[in-house]
């Protein structure tokens, strides 16, 4: 009776997990990806127009290359939901196949160049990335990646959060404020490189003191070195 019943009992138990398991995986493969023509009219169109000539609602497309359109949707930057709303990086709303449709999509109507790049990080060498940086980026986005006002209500992004291709496509397409940079492939993976190491540096001169800079460096200097240079002074002048 036991050898028959535990492999029924097993069956019983077993068999609505499978099913359910099996159920939920095949509608995540059959959830076709909505093409990219579906997606840009209902989410991009109204304010873009139907073919990137642009509207009251929003500026025109044609003269953008597909780098910076995949920009503005991996980074979240795009679709706003209204004309005025504020430009910032948000959680993206697109799947990577959906954000391919979309670019895909608009191609006959927007600049062909510059392109989606190709990055290779572990080509890229820290030490040349650091003097780039330091060079052509630090001014906007601070000397540790963590970003800063520029003129206005307008801010250079920190970039903590950037993948290597978004940091290509910025540098490539020059979004909003930002310039558009002449750099060679190798140039633009060390820049990556280093834009990666500085979510993890080494603080070889000890407490990093959370990179703001020199500035905090003072004022730590100043409060604990010369608290401490006044403490001594004190307990020298009244000792008896
Ligand atoms: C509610 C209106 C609205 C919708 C919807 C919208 N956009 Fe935009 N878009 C704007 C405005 C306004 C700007 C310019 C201001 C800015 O960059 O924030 C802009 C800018 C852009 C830019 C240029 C950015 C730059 O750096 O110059 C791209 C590319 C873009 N949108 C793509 C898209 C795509 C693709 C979609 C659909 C997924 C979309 N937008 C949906 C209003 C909209
Ligand atoms: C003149 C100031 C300026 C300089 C110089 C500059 N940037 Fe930017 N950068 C900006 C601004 C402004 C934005 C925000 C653009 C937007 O809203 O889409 C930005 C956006 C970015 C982003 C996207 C951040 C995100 O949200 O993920 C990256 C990556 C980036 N820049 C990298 C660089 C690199 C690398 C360099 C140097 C080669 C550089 N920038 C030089 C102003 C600057």
């Amino acid at each position: 009776m036991a050898a028959l019943a535990a492999p029924l009992l097993l069956a019983v138990v077993a068999t609505p997990a499978l099913v359910h398991h099996s159920s939920a995986e095949a509608s995540a493969r059959s959830q076709p990806v909505p093409s990219g023509r579906f997606l840009y009219l209902r989410d991009c169109g109204v304010c873009h127009g139907e073919r990137g000539e642009g509207t009251p609602l929003g500026q025109r497309l044609t003269h953008i290359g597909p780098a910076e359109v995949d920009y503005t949707l991996s980074t979240g930057r795009m679709p706003v939901d209204e004309p005025g709303a504020e430009r910032r990086r948000r959680e993206p709303r697109y799947s990577r196949a959906e954000r391919t449709a979309i670019v895909d999509f608009m191609r006959p109507f927007i600049a062909p160049t510059p392109d989606i790049p190709h990055v290779d990080v572990a080509a890229g060498d820290v030490a040349e990335g650091a003097e780039l940086y330091l060079a052509q980026c630090a001014a906007c986005h601070q000397w540790a990646g963590e970003g800063g006002a520029l003129l206005g209500d307008i801010e250079s992004p920190p970039l903590k959060d950037s993948t290597p291709v978004q940091i290509a496509e910025a540098i490539h397409s020059g979004p909003l404020n930002m310039p558009v940079f002449v750099l060679s492939d190798d140039e633009v993976n060390s820049i990556a490189a280093y834009v990666l190491y500085l979510r993890h540096p080494e603080d070889r001169g000890g407490v990093g003191l959370w990179h703001f800079g020199p500035l905090t460096e003072g004022a730590v200097a100043w409060l604990f070195g010369l608290g401490a240079v006044v403490m001594v002074c004190r307990w020298i002048g009244t000792r008896e």
